[in-house]
């Protein structure tokens, strides 16, 4: 073998560890261990080169099959010579045992110093077997079931060999315009920061060395959400309130929550882009917030300085990158070509470097891979892992979580389950793709279970499918395709015969999945295509409709909700999406999801959002004169309002109360309130509690939520549900450019949804 100066090291810090260290100590890492870490950090940055440490901050996507011939010329060859010379940190979008195997022996049994690779990949939700996408998860407002959708993620992902995730995705995001909403908890920080803490639980667990445990990385710091219009990638230009109270919170409760890497994102944020924004990574992340994991790029983020007109060539963007705490370089090639010149140029110190590899290097002891470089490349077990039983049972569990009835008249759901003619109309009913959304890179196409499939494992009723319409034109299969909707109406006429004839109808309209994600605004929120043709023409001849939508934004269907008697919002659900959505049709599960993001009305209303500000002309549901902050052609209100959802069960609230009337820092008042399962079903229902602080120092949102629970009744019980709200609660970024509560009067409103008006108030009093 030979000789490394690096394993040389490790025998030093394996004899500091067995004198210094107390072998039962707890396996999460504990202070201790964390400076043994530092220690053994330290003992290798020693050890390194300039060009070393910088190899450590460069990231390249996978270039080479390893099972093919060797890069001999171009950029694949360039990568695989700097792979050879330690000249490489990471690499993403490298899956299989095999492939990840033979390419960490390359950094560890060829490079001088033989450090490991991290190998990060876009789990977004789930690897092969596909969860629900985020924003469908987090309509289910179950953090232990979230908690446990990330850890089949980063289980099935270990065993092929990756060992971090760019995901969770925090930004909050009041645009449904903008594709990525799928990718997110919703539009309430609060409810995001829970998921966000809960995935990032999933995805690293207790113990980051554990094979089954991967990296988990914030994304997209900081604003991304809030791209201007909608549209993808656009500039951002929102004020620091905004920034503080809506966006920065669930990144915050990342870091508490333990999460081990950032990345950065591609907008600018009032001018700055935020690869290159000191204020966000060096001043708020890695000062205020103490972050000690390390922060990656989006991709080419670095070099896309150029085109912000930040940055002059790539030189100079790795300059502003570096000195603004971006730590890896994700495909911009800068750091590598560029860092050491900017060292001995004197514009960037060498220590930012250290501190940057540093970083990088602790994750790598973190996960264990000094000690086994190759623990996520067995693959006798990755064969055994992946696609395993408890997996497609786990998202079935997650995805029949996750659907949100939205409107139920004269019960026509659930379906009975015998003697019926169910008619199935939609090309999406029958799609196997869709379903896994735009986020699927590990997952194979045709692999989910179909809308049609799901419902023929219930026998009793005579089904008959009939596609209507196609939703785009042309191929679903590749994630860069861009879709174009049909106009093609031919099939419509053999739909409405199946209609026709039919006791019940059940259609399955919406967005395709590839319609939805990264790059794909929308400036229509409607039915894509001729949707909404197809479903007006079958409702002419049976009225008797249940429409459940895939999708992964808030959709505009103002005449659905008119005149749809039942309506199942249920994104797309992930590979086991019609065997979901069968049994919640047939009341085999009683659904209980609540929307994490409004549903407009009416593209116009965009963004929308429930925490909204009263104005000083606030807004009346029927103005009687012009002067009201109203449209003049469309209500205020929404479609449907964050936090709504039915159930099976008809849920009562009443006796809201409050134990005083006035509390101070050192106390907390009690609110409660009794929920009714008025019904003779069993259910679920997510109370939610919200406040408003009524005078404050920055004008505040006639509602934020501050607390929820998920609580399970059986037919007719009553339960008293107590909530305790703290000072905690009360705070916000004030006119003092601090977190803190003010005193002053608060409502709160305990309800179903955003749009509860049973309220009652209370007094803070800051000592
Ligand atoms: C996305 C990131 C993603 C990265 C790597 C970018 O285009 O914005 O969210 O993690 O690609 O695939």
């Amino acid at each position: 073998m030979k000789f490394s100066p690096l394993k040389y090291s490790f025998i030093i810090t394996l004899l500091f560890l067995i004198i210094g260290c107390n072998s039962k100590e707890a396996k999460s890492i504990s202070s201790n261990e964390k400076d043994v870490i530092d220690i053994k950090v330290d003992s290798i940055l020693k050890l390194m080169t300039l060009d070393e440490k910088i190899g450590q901050m460069n990231q390249y996507n996978g270039f080479w099959e390893i099972t093919g011939p060797v890069p001999k010329e171009g950029q694949a060859a360039k990568k695989y010579e700097d792979l050879k010379k330690g000249l490489v940190g990471s690499m993403l979008n490298v899956k299989g045992a095999k492939e990840v195997y033979a390419l960490q022996k390359i950094a560890v049994e060829e490079t001088r110093l033989g450090i490991p690779l991290l190998f990060g990949f876009d789990v977004i939700h789930g690897y092969k077997t596909i969860s629900p996408i985020p924003l469908a998860e987090a309509a289910s407002w179950d953090l232990k079931a979230i908690k446990e959708s990330a850890e089949i993620a980063a289980e099935e992902a270990s065993a092929v060999g990756i060992n971090w995730t760019f995901a969770p995705m925090v930004d909050i995001s009041r645009d449904a315009r903008w594709g990525r909403v799928m990718e997110g908890a919703g539009e309430d920080p609060f409810l995001g920061s829970r998921i966000a803490e809960a995935r990032i639980k999933g995805f690293q667990g207790d113990d980051l060395s554990s094979k089954k445990t991967v990296l988990a990385c914030a994304k997209h710091f900081a604003g991304y959400g809030f791209a201007e219009s909608g549209r993808d990638y656009n500039t951002v230009d929102i004020s620091e309130h905004t920034l503080q109270n809506i966006i920065l919170p669930p990144f915050k409760a990342s870091v508490d929550a333990g999460v081990r890497t950032f990345m950065n994102s591609f907008n600018d944020l009032n001018g700055v882009p935020a690869t290159g924004n000191k204020m966000l990574q060096r001043e708020i992340l890695k000062g205020d917030w103490q972050f000690n994991g390390f922060v990656v790029s989006d991709w080419g983020s670095i070099n896309e300085m150029i085109a912000h007109g930040f940055a002059k060539d790539s030189k100079n963007a790795a300059e502003i990158a570096i000195n603004a705490g971006s730590d890896m370089d994700m495909e911009s090639y800068a750091y590598i070509e560029n860092l050491k010149e900017l060292v001995e140029d004197g514009k960037v110190k060498e220590a930012d470097i250290e501190d940057a590899t540093r970083r990088i290097l602790r994750t790598k002891y973190e996960l264990g891979l000094f000690d086994n470089p190759y623990k996520y490349c067995d693959e006798v077990y990755e064969k055994e892992t992946v696609g395993k039983k408890e997996f497609h049972e786990g998202v079935l569990d997650m995805a029949k979580k996750s659907i949100v009835l939205l409107k139920n008249e004269n019960n026509l759901l659930p379906l009975v389950k015998s003697g019926k003619k169910i008619a199935l109309i939609g090309a999406l009913a029958n799609d196997k793709t869709s379903p896994l959304g735009s986020w699927r890179i590990g997952a194979d196409d045709e692999s989910a279970v179909s809308v049609l499939e799901g419902m023929k494992a219930y026998e009793g009723n005579q089904l008959t499918y009939s596609k209507g319409a196609d939703v785009t034109t042309g191929r679903t299969q590749f994630m860069w395709e861009t879709k174009i909707n049909t106009t093609d109406k031919s099939e419509f006429s053999k739909a409405v015969e199946v209609a026709r004839k039919a006791d019940v109808v059940i259609m399955v309209l919406g967005e395709h999945g590839l319609q939805t994600g990264e790059g794909r605004s929308r400036t229509e929120l409607g039915l894509p295509g001729v949707q909404q043709e197809l479903l007006e023409a079958v409702f002419k001849v049976n009225k008797n409709i249940v429409l459940v939508l895939n999708n992964g934004r808030p959709l505009a269907i103002p005449w659905a909700k008119e005149n749809i008697p039942a309506i199942v919002e249920a994104w797309h659900l992930g590979t086991q999406s019609g065997n979901a959505i069968a049994q919640v049709l047939y009341g085999d599960y009683n659904p209980s999801g609540k929307l994490p993001m409004t549903f407009p009305r009416n593209v116009g209303q965009v963004p929308i959002y429930y925490n909204y500000k009263n104005t000083g002309r606030p807004i009346m549901n029927e103005p009687e004169s012009v002067f009201w902050s109203h449209y003049i052609d469309e209500k205020n209100t929404p479609l449907f309002a964050f936090g709504h959802g039915l159930s099976y069960s008809k849920f009562e609230y009443s006796k809201l109360s409050l134990n005083k009337e006035n509390f101070n820092a050192t106390e907390n008042i009690e609110v409660s309130i009794t929920l009714k399962n008025n019904s003779n079903v069993k259910g679920k229902e997510v109370v939610q509690l919200y406040i408003r602080d009524l005078i404050a120092s920055y004008t505040r949102p006639v509602k934020e939520l501050k607390a929820f629970e998920l609580v399970e009744l059986n037919p007719q019980e009553s339960k008293v549900i107590t909530f305790k709200v703290d000072e905690k609660m009360l705070e916000f970024y004030t006119a003092n450019h601090k977190w803190e509560a003010e005193s002053g009067e608060f409502k709160v409103f305990v309800g179903g949804s955003s749009d509860v008006t049973m309220e009652g108030s209370f007094e803070f009093i800051k000592k």
